[in-house]
């Protein structure tokens, strides 16, 4: 009987899944257009990727599910694309400068660098920055070679480089580390231009850059990176239940999306652990081959951030609330995900390897079969066209077909093999659908569209195909 292995649907415990499971879906993202290493003809760039049309299509797809829960759907939220470099003091008033780092530490002998925290967690001990001066003995040795390690050395994240033509610290500016400013700087501008009244959001989706010490696991950490985030603000009375709520809408945007339960979870922060903005934090972790991992982070940013652009700017930014008369600076509620770190995390919940194949042809029994059951609003192809043979008088129907058909979804047409061995290329990709054109459409005028995860097949007339797929991707 086939069976279905994905360690990701299973409820493992964190670390303990199949390890196979990385290697093999980056080698299928390369060879299937999803994901490809950045530079690679120059020998690639450690953590830097290219998304190919099919990455493409599935990130954007990503976003625009995002864009449509976030803004689309809802009266109190707008959106904003706010510039990647700013002014540079928006990020001493955020705490960037200042706290945005990482402990270091170098073996001095194997010469490999080491986040000093992840050394202390690996072995159970909870990381206390602030005693860093004295290293517990845990903090000595290489984790690998044994070899002594340099003392801690606290590194920002940030990237820099400079604005105009001279390098001196006077021209520096920063990467943007979030998207997050862009949003607190303009929160003026989109309160007035718009009429806005609290509570209400900003989104916006762009690039970050972080320089992190240990980029890895594909595209889960990387040094460039999509976020997707969104900064309610609130009146302060409100912003513990309001902090409740969007954990939950949150959450349930993954699982609208078809993610598995069990393969999500939350996960509070302890107060030692939050970051230098945060009041309160939590994740929504999704249980990957390599563990638990963050994929969005809420966060109650109480009034961090606006109290300090008024400190740095001298601006009142403020809000007065003409219905009670009160005047106060509002509180944020952050929700901040990663749009590449989704993306990741949807393509392994919808990955699948059948032994012994779903179908019964005998030319696929007993091949394993990959399947991406991604949900359809997700898949990059939505539909694929074959033509039974290549034979010159299916041509004319099949793009008849394919004029049908393009123009609203990514379609793709595949004339080569057996028809059993391109549903599985489209399985591979995702493909929710595929249209067969046969011999028979000449006399019927209808062809044959087979279901991805049902199998199933049935006979739509090609006058009716529009209005078919018009219902299936609503
Ligand atoms: N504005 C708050 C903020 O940036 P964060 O927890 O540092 O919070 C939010 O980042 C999300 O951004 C993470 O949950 C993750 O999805 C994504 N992210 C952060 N660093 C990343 C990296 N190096 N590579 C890929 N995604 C990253």
């Amino acid at each position: 009987m086939a069976k279905a292995k994905n360690p990701a649907f299973a409820k493992a415990t964190a670390g303990k899944q199949d390890n196979d499971i990385m290697p093999k879906l980056t080698a299928l993202c390369k060879q299937r257009g999803f994901i490809f290493p950045s530079s690679e003809i120059y020998g690639g760039m450690n953590s830097f990727y290219d998304y190919g049309p099919l990455g493409v299509e599935l990130k954007n797809n990503v976003k625009r599910a995002w864009w449509q829960a976030m803004v689309y759907s809802r009266p109190d939220v707008v959106g904003l694309d706010s510039a990647i470099l700013m002014h540079p003091k928006i990020w001493e008033a955020s705490g960037h400068v200042q706290n945005f780092t990482d402990p270091l530490v170098d073996c001095k002998k194997c010469k490999k660098r080491f986040r000093a925290d992840n050394i202390l967690e690996a072995k159970g001990i909870k990381p206390d920055l602030g005693t860093m001066k004295n290293p517990p003995k845990e903090l000595q040795e290489c984790p690998e070679c044994g070899g002594e390690l340099t003392e801690v050395r606290m590194f920002n994240l940030m990237f820099k480089t400079f604005m105009g033509p001279v390098e001196e610290q006077a021209n520096i500016v920063y990467l943007r580390p979030e998207t997050a400013q862009g949003i607190y700087v303009n929160f003026l501008n989109v309160k007035d231009s718009l009429r806005l009244k609290l509570p209400f959001g900003i989104a916006q989706i762009g690039k970050a850059f972080r320089n992190e010490i240990t980029p890895g696991n594909f595209t889960f950490r990387t040094r460039e990176f999509e976020q997707m985030e969104m900064q309610y603000f609130v009146n302060p009375k409100d912003a513990d239940k309001i902090f409740e709520e969007w954990k939950e809408k949150r959450m349930n945007w993954y699982l609208s999306l078809g993610m598995k339960k069990e393969n999500l979870r939350f996960r509070e922060h302890e107060k030692t652990e939050l970051a230098h903005y945060a009041k309160k934090a939590a994740d929504i972790q999704y249980l990957t081959p390599f563990g638990w991992q963050e994929m969005e982070g809420i966060h109650h940013r109480s009034d961090w951030d606006l109290s300090r652009h008024m400190e740095y700017s001298g601006q009142d930014l403020r809000y007065a609330d003409l219905s009670t008369g009160e005047k106060f600076t509002p509180y944020i509620i952050e929700t901040s995900a990663g749009a590449d770190r989704a993306a990741l995390m949807f393509l392994l919940d919808a990955y699948q390897e059948i032994e012994g194949g779903r179908s019964t042809t005998t030319e696929s029994i007993k091949e394993s079969e990959t399947v991406l059951n991604f949900d359809k609003r997700l898949a990059p192809v939505k539909i694929a066209v074959f033509p039974l043979s290549k034979k010159p008088e299916l041509q004319k129907p099949c793009q008849e077909v394919l004029d049908f058909l393009r123009g609203e979804r990514l379609v793709q047409y595949d004339e080569t093999g057996s028809i059993g061995k391109r549903y599985r290329r489209q399985d591979e990709i995702g493909t929710p659908y595929c249209v067969t054109v046969d011999f028979e459409t000449l006399e019927d005028k209808a062809v044959t569209v087979r279901d991805r995860d049902s199998m199933k097949q049935e006979r739509i007339k090609i006058s009716e195909l529009k209005n078919y797929f018009a219902e299936k991707f609503v």
